[in-house]
């Protein structure tokens, strides 16, 4: 099933709308899976209303650069269609060739799993919740997809056989080493995963010496079991509410800095600090970097344009340390998250052990 030129070509362009370039194999296999056919039973409109297949604007936000919630609890997302450009970004950056044997985990809709064997791989692809998985493997057959194993399980635990990629559609703390030997010596390994930064997920691409660099940041949802295990230095979860706030220091970016610019500080500040995390400004609908004290009602919140708001009994210290990392940054010559070059080492819970990063190094130049 091909969709129509018209759309088709508008769903690449949208794709491509950041200056983001695709293969022309991957360019091939968005404009060939009909992404429709992954969400049959709707999704999440931006509003919280749910978009039906017989909606008239179904097909136009199908072919969105956007995520589509398909699940939720409560209020929460439990399973989607990520974004598309994200979705491409991560396959580019896992070099999937005609051939290979791709591990998946998080199959959600099932449609990630069908562009990746529309280039050729063989894929195995695990969802953890059963209703889900069911509906992958129902939506791939529906598409005439083939090559795609869909299985239920914890991730964790890989398909005990030997793969050449692993790609990681959720959240993760860490990743398992069960997929590191999955993976063994074979060359041109490549693990693709949203690994947990300061309260964000930046998608590391890891080779199995432990290296890792990143991809691009992202924001998914976080992963059940071990994979998300305690451990000894998570970021802080998102405080439920603040002490007042007041501004300490002024406006150092003028123009404030661009959205990706913003990452780059965000992902540096949580190299070189442990309470570093997200928070939703109060009074504000934006969330932002904030280093959140040990008590979870204070800190300091650094913002798009520089400017640094602290509250709650250590507001001087925290608000200092927000001014150093801006000073570091810029000392730094403002580098992308792309600069750092990070090792993982294991952690988490002893009995399923996770492979988290530990150190960063810039590269220079
Ligand atoms: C963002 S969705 C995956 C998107 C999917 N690749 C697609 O193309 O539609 C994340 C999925 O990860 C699954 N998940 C969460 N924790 C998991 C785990 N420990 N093992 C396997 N799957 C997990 C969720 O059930 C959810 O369906």
């Amino acid at each position: 099933m091909v969709i129509g030129v018209g759309p088709r070509e508008a769903f690449l362009e949208r794709i491509r709308h950041g200056g983001l370039v695709l293969s022309p194999e991957l360019a091939a296999a968005f404009a060939e899976v009909p992404r429709e056919v992954f969400v049959p039973d709707g999704f999440q409109r931006r509003d919280g209303t749910w978009a039906k297949p017989a909606d008239p604007d179904f097909l136009d936000l199908v072919y969105d650069d956007d995520v589509l919630i398909t699940k939720v609890d409560g209020r929460t997302p439990v399973s989607s269609s990520s974004q598309p450009s994200l979705m491409a970004l991560m396959i580019e950056a896992l070099d999937v060739r005609p051939g290979l044997t791709v591990l998946e985990i998080g199959a959600g809709t099932g449609y990630n799993a069908a562009l990746l064997a529309r280039l050729g791989a063989t894929v195995i692809s695990v969802d953890v919740q059963e209703d889900v998985a069911d509906r992958a493997r129902f939506a791939l057959a529906r598409a005439g997809v083939e090559g795609v194993r869909v299985v239920h399980g914890d991730g964790y635990e890989g398909p005990g056989v030997r793969v050449d990629r692993v790609i990681v559609t959720v959240g993760v703390a860490g990743v398992s080493p069960r997929w590191l030997e999955q993976l063994g010596d074979v060359p041109g390994g490549v693990l693709v995963a949203p690994v947990e930064h300061a309260g964000t997920h930046p998608v590391l691409r890891i080779t199995p010496d432990l290296r890792a660099r990143v991809v691009t940041a992202s924001g998914f949802m976080t992963a059940a079991g071990p994979l998300t295990a305690a451990h000894q230095f998570p970021a802080p979860a998102p405080p439920r509410t603040l002490r007042k706030l007041v501004p300490y220091a002024g406006s150092r970016f003028n123009p404030p800095l661009e959205p990706l610019a913003y990452r780059d500080l965000w992902y540096a500040a949580g190299v070189w600090h442990r309470r570093a995390t997200y928070a939703a400004v109060p009074r504000r609908e934006q969330n932002a970097l904030m280093l959140l004290d040990e008590k979870r009602t204070g800190g300091a919140f650094v913002l798009p344009d520089g400017s640094v708001l602290a509250g709650g009994d250590e507001a001087d210290r925290y608000a200092a340390d927000a001014t150093r990392i801006i000073d570091r940054w810029l000392e730094a010559a403002r580098p992308p998250m792309q600069a750092w070059r990070i090792t993982l080492e294991p952690g988490g819970d002893p009995d399923a052990p996770i492979l988290l990063p530990a150190s960063w190094s810039l590269t220079s130049g």
